[in-house]
């Protein structure tokens, strides 16, 4: 048997056969510790602290939200996250405390540690709670900023990144291992930074928001784009004006002429120029150079599966072996690809298919399907409602607020909520402070959770926002 006692915020955990006693410092002590059977032989603090959080977890799950009234529990971080249920929040958006540079003036503050090393040790805890809460198509925005010590830049963020990235958890029945994926550093730069005295080295103007999915990230993570696209700054035009995106065959032959006297028009004299074998290797150095140009495309796009399952049926009807279909083809590791489901599969194209019919002699079926074309139009062209906003956001930094002091512009969670918020998900900030977040995801007419450990903070939360719901220890 193991028997706990309590003693301010602290836990003596006795081990009764050894008599061994270990002491846990954590906020876990404000827990009213439950018998948690006999751990034979598992002696070490961090297995009681597992079998104490497992505990935690199972049973005191706090309510979420329903509404979009910000649900914020004051106290600390994890006190917090390990009442939060797994999988159940949609967006993270947060700037945590940054190391040794101010103090919120309360008890078990993040920041204070002695070296970054504490440090990161800290949020990396707080990280593992995260990856634990986060839905399968979740996102995760972590601004947070770096520290110079004796002129020194610390690599902070990087630090906790190359930390988190390197962190697996296990879940689920199957203790599957999931860690996170950086998908961008985003640079937030400020164009009304603080002037600065420096003169050997080069003004702070930025700081990183680094953002995370979880690594069994799907192709059905949630990232709606066109909700945060911003206006394109040159004026550049379509060069494809009054062309139709698409062309039959005909058609195509009878426009070709005059393609090809816009083409003339444009002219094109810049840097691709000449260079006509892989003209700019992308599709935008591409364009440059060939001006309007269509391609041959299928009118239909049949799922690769369903032409594999044919050509398989059919293949085995005649009895013909792939490198036999290469054969008589001329190809060589070609034919291969059309009897594979993966990604390393791929249809036959237009003039391949009428050679396949001649040799394996199949139905019509599919005819039209495979043989039916037209000309698409490849030029780029503008997004009528603006462009991808990257990964450089220029942002003014957020109106002093006399109470607060690092407080981030309401631009940063507006852009994260809208891109990976879902309607009807859940947007937890874990470092509330003022509660920015709360206030842009209650605009947004998102439900919310805040923690916040300063007290304080809690009643500039509630100015900022219509409502909130409170939510401490005592409660
Ligand atoms: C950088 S501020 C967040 C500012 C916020 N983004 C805003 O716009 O107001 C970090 C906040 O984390 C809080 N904090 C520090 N240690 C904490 C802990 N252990 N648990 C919860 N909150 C903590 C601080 O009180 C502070 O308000």
């Amino acid at each position: 048997m193991i028997r706990y006692k309590t003693k301010k915020d602290r836990l003596v955990i006795t081990d009764n056969k050894t008599n061994v006693k270990y002491l846990i410092r954590e906020q876990l002590a404000v827990f009213t510790p439950r018998p948690l059977g006999d751990p034979a032989g598992q002696k070490t603090v961090s297995t009681y602290l597992k079998l104490l959080t497992r505990t935690i977890e199972n049973n005191d799950y706090i309510e979420l939200p329903s509404d979009n009234v910000p649900l914020v529990l004051v106290g600390d971080v994890l006190h917090w996250l390990r009442r939060i249920p797994s999988e159940s929040i949609s967006c993270i958006v947060t700037s945590p405390p940054y190391w040794n540079l101010r103090d919120y003036y309360v008890d078990g503050q993040i920041g204070q540690e002695k070296t970054p090393e504490e440090y990161t040790d800290k949020l990396l805890e707080v990280s593992n709670e995260l990856l634990r809460i986060l839905k399968k198509d979740g996102a995760y925005f972590l601004n947070i900023g770096d520290t110079y010590i004796d002129k020194g830049l610390q690599m902070i963020p990087q630090r906790l990144a190359y930390r988190m990235l390197n962190e697996v958890k296990s879940t689920g029945k199957n203790r599957r291992k999931i860690g996170w994926l950086l998908r961008n550093q985003i640079i937030w730069y400020k164009p009304d930074h603080m002037p600065s005295p420096v003169k050997t080295r080069f003004t702070n103007t930025y700081e990183p928001i680094l953002f995370f999915t979880r690594d069994d990230w799907e192709k059905n993570v949630y990232f709606d784009i066109d909700k945060i696209r911003i206006p394109y700054k040159s004026d550049w035009e379509d060069n494809n004006i009054g062309l139709p995106h698409s062309l039959s065959e005909t058609e195509y032959k009878r426009l070709l002429p005059e393609i090809e006297k816009k083409n003339n028009e444009l002219g094109y004299n810049g840097k691709f120029r000449g260079n006509e074998v892989n003209i700019g290797a992308s599709p935008g150095g591409r364009a440059s150079v060939t001006g309007i140009n269509y391609i041959k495309k299928r009118k239909v796009e049949l799922p690769q599966e369903i032409i594999c399952d044919y050509l398989r049926e059919w293949r085995e009807k005649r009895n013909i072996s792939v490198i036999e279909l290469d054969k008589k083809l001329g190809y060589k590791y070609t034919a291969g690809h059309w009897f594979r489901k993966d990604a390393g599969g791929s249809l036959p194209t237009l003039e391949d298919w009428l050679k396949l019919k001649e040799i394996l002699k199949f139905d019509n079926k599919y005819d039209k399907e495979m043989t039916e074309i037209h000309y698409v139009l490849q030029t780029i062209r503008k997004h009528p409602d603006g462009k991808n906003p990257g990964d450089f956001w220029e942002m003014k930094t957020a109106k002093f607020n006399k109470n607060h002091f690092s407080v981030f512009p309401e631009e940063l969670p507006r852009r994260a909520i809208l891109a990976c918020c879902p309607p009807d998900g859940i947007v937890l900030d874990p470092f509330a402070g003022s509660g920015t977040t709360a206030k842009v995801a209650q605009e947004l007419n998102r439900k919310s959770i805040m923690i916040e450990l300063q007290p304080k903070f809690v009643d500039i939360i509630k100015e900022r926002c219509e409502e909130i719901r409170e939510v401490s220890y005592a409660d």
